[in-house]
C-alpha cells in the first residue's frame, strides 16, 4: 500500500518514522511537486490542490486536524479538488480533547476568578480586592458538542458551573443543559456568563460571534474562541468590549494566521491572544489513529470520521 504525506511545517522525518513502526507493510513517501506516481491514501494538512489532482486510485484523503474547512473551502471554490472517489476523514480527538478541556477550564479558572483583573491590577502595583463571580451564575454555554466540545462541557463540569451546550441535533450529556437546532439558539445564549466555541466553521457558521449573539448573553460576560477565525465578527468583538457588554475575551483563531502585526486584537487589554494552539494535532496518537483506520479500511470494515461533504463538517 502507498501512502504520499504532506504537511509544510513540521518534520516530516518523525511523521515517516511514526509510520514506519506502525503501519510496517505501507511505503509513505513525502509528497513533492511534480510527483503523480500511484498512491492509495494520502495524509496531508492543507495540500495544495495539484497534490490530488490525477488520483483516481486515492481510497482515503486523511486530515491531519479535526477541522476540514480549508480542504472543503477550496473544493466549493474549485469543484473537483478533492478526488471524486476518496472519502475525507478527520482526526477524532488523537489528543486534542483533553488539550481543549485544559485550555476551556483555564479561561473558566481565569475569568471566574477574576485573575485576568489581578494582573492588569499588579502592572499598576495596586492591592486590591475584588468579589468574584459567584460559581452557581457563571453559567458556561459550549456552541458544538461533538468530539471536542462534548468533552469540553464534560470537563467543565468539574468545577461547579453551570454547563449548557449547542448543537445541531438532539444529545443528553448528562449534567449539561442541551439546546439543539437553530430556534434554541437564543435559549442557549440568554444570559449565559461564557461562551466557548467549538463550531466547525461551514457556511451556516461562519460569523456567529456576532454583536446579536453577544447581546443575548449576560451583561460583562465573557468569550472564548477555540474554532475557527472565520466564527467571529472582530469588529463587533471590540465593540461589545468597548460597551462593557463583553469583559474580555480568549482568542486562539483569527480570520488571518498569523494575526497580523497590527490588528487591534495583539493590544487590547481585554483580548488574550494565543497562537492556534488551544488543541494541537500530536504526531504519535494521529499516526496510531489513522493507521488504525487504514487497516480498518484494508479489512473492509466501516471507521469513523468520514466527513460529510454536503453538511461541511
Ligand atoms: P465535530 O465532532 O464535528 O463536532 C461539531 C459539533 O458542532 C457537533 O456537535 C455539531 O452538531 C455541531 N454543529 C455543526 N454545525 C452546527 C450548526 N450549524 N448549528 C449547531 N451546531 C452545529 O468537531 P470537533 O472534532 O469537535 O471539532 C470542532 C472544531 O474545533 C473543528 O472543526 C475545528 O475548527 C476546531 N479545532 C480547533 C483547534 C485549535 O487548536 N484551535 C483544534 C482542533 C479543532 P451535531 O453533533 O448535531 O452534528
Ligand atoms: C486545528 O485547528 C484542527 O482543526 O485540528
Amino acid at each position: 500500500m502507498k501512502i504520499i504525506f504532506y504537511e509544510k511545517n513540521t518534520d516530516t522525518g518523525a511523521w515517516l518514522r511514526n509510520f514506519a513502526r506502525e503501519l510496517p507493510e505501507a511505503d509513505v513517501r513525502v509528497w513533492e511537486p511534480g510527483d503523480t506516481a500511484p498512491a492509495d491514501y494520502a495524509v496531508v494538512w492543507r495540500a495544495p490542490r495539484e497534490l490530488f489532482a490525477h488520483r483516481p486510485d486515492l481510497k482515503a484523503v486523511f486530515n491531519l486536524g479535526a477541522g476540514v474547512d480549508a480542504i472543503l473551502d477550496a473544493e466549493r471554490k474549485e469543484p473537483g479538488t478533492l478526488p471524486r472517489n476518496a472519502m475525507l476523514v478527520r482526526l477524532e480527538d488523537s489528543g486534542m480533547a483533553r488539550q481543549m478541556v485544559e485550555y476551556a477550564s483555564y479561561a473558566v479558572l481565569r475569568y471566574m476568578r477574576r485573575l485576568d483583573e489581578y494582573e492588569a491590577l499588579q502592572r499598576e502595583g495596586r492591592w486590591e480586592k475584588l468579589t468574584q463571580h459567584a460559581r452557581r451564575d457563571f453559567t458556561v454555554g459550549v456552541l458544538g458538542l461533538g468530539v471536542l466540545g462534548g468533552e469540553v462541557a464534560r470537563g467543565l463540569l468539574a468545577l461547579g458551573v453551570p454547563v449548557r451546550g449547542f448543537s445541531r441535533t438532539p444529545k443528553t450529556i448528562e449534567g449539561v443543559d442541551v439546546y439543539a437546532g437553530p430556534e434554541r439558539f437564543d435559549a442557549f445564549l440568554d444570559g449565559a456568563k461564557m461562551l466557548i466555541n467549538l463550531l466547525p466553521h461551514t457556511p451556516d457558521t461562519e460569523g456567529v460571534l456576532n454583536a446579536r449573539t453577544f447581546g443575548r448573553l449576560a451583561h460583562g460576560a465573557y468569550l472564548v474562541n477555540v474554532a475557527r477565525g472565520a466564527h467571529l465578527v472582530d469588529d463587533d468583538l471590540i465593540a461589545a468590549l468597548d460597551s462593557g457588554q463583553l469583559a474580555a475575551a480568549m482568542l486562539d483563531v483569527f480570520h488571518t494566521e498569523p494575526l497580523p502585526q497590527a490588528h487591534p486584537f495583539w493590544q487590547h487589554p481585554r483580548v488574550s491572544v494565543t497562537p492556534h494552539v488551544s488543541a494541537e494535532t500530536l504526531r504519535e496518537e494521529s499516526v496510531v489513529q489513522i493507521a488504525a483506520k487504514i487497516r480498518a479500511l484494508a479489512r473492509g470494515e466501516a471507521i469513523s470520521g468520514i466527513v460529510d461533504i454536503a453538511r461541511g463538517y
